[in-house]
């Protein structure tokens, strides 16, 4: 079993729709007894919240429902569970080294790293924002959704 957890500052916008992408890639490939998929922030702002109204209703429009998802705040622990652990800014990168144990194994990075096609290095925080800022979100988090799966079916076989 492969897992992956996705990392974002409230876990109510960024890292669900990630979350919720992603899955919908890993259940299109029969992948889903394979491959095991979160999402958590860095903050406990919003544990136990519904995503944003605006990050579900934009992912709605790509057939995409993140309406059950529920905020959580990751944990040090974490760090024994998933195999890929992935921040959505560079701050969340930085908040999640911070909590890294010395004998992680898995991989801690930027989420955009599985789509350099796109040529940015983050996934922006939308939240005070418009809803410009919401569907880059939703296309940003496609491609590496995308570019992830495919690297995890050649590099671990799945
Ligand atoms: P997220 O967006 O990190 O993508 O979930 C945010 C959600 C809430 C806040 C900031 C960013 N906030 O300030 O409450």
């Amino acid at each position: 079993m492969i897992k992956v957890l996705f990392v974002c500052l409230g876990n109510i916008c960024r890292s669900p729709t990630a979350h919720a992408v992603f899955t919908g890639l890993v259940k299109a490939r029969g992948l889903e007894d394979r491959i095991l998929v979160d999402s958590a922030g860095t903050s406990d702002w919003h544990i136990g919240k519904a995503p944003d109204p605006r990050s579900i209703a934009t992912a709605l429009e790509r057939g995409v429902d993140l309406s059950q998802l529920r905020g959580s705040q990751v944990r040090s622990e974490d760090f024994q569970v998933y195999d890929y652990i992935l921040a959505m800014d560079q701050q969340n990168l930085v908040d999640l080294q911070a909590l890294q144990p010395a004998d992680f194994a898995g991989r801690l990075d930027l989420f955009m790293r599985f789509a350099p096609e796109m040529g940015v290095e983050e996934v922006p925080d939308p939240y005070y924002g418009g809803q410009e800022g919401f569907v880059h979100v939703v296309d940003l988090i496609g491609a590496a959704s995308a570019g992830l799966l495919q690297h995890i079916i050649e590099q671990d076989g799945q």
